[in-house]
């Protein structure tokens, strides 16, 4: 199973903390790389920490904020990073199989908490299919 880092900022701390025991009971072992408090920060910060942990361990990433929009953003400036932000399981499965996603963002004032543990836990549980998959993932610039 892949072992799974999760970051978020401030607005998207209180589900970061929700999905956390959820994601470690399904399994897998979650790595919280912050915040550490709802105090106000800079989502990008967390973006490339993740970032760099599923690059460097080659795991899977799970980042929040407020939509998810700032954070798939900031995700996809990275080399090697497939960002994809989510609103709902069948995209979740779908980028995993199709696109290789290797991290999944989320917006807490978008995404209730049931939605995006059902979410969070496709993502996780979904095979990249490779194959004519790959040549498309190839072509990116
Ligand atoms: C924070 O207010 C908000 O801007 C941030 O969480 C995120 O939604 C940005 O994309």
């Amino acid at each position: 199973m892949a072992k799974v880092f999760i970051g978020s900022d401030h607005a998207g701390y209180s589900l970061k903390a929700y999905l956390i025991p959820l994601i470690s009971q399904a399994g897998y072992e979650v790595v919280d790389l912050g915040p550490e408090s709802e105090q106000s920060c800079d989502y990008p910060v967390f973006a490339n920490k993740v970032c760099e942990a599923v690059l460097a361990e080659k795991g899977l990433g799970l980042l929040i904020c407020g939509t998810g929009v700032g954070m798939s953003m900031a995700a996809n400036k990275v080399a090697g990073i497939r960002a994809a932000l989510c609103t709902n399981e069948y995209m979740a499965r779908m980028t995993r199989a199709h696109n290789d996603a290797n991290v999944l963002c989320m917006g807490e004032r978008v995404t209730g908490p049931g939605v995006a543990e059902a979410i969070a836990l496709a993502f996780l549980g979904t095979e990249f299919e490779g194959g004519r998959h790959q040549r498309r993932i190839d072509l990116f610039s």
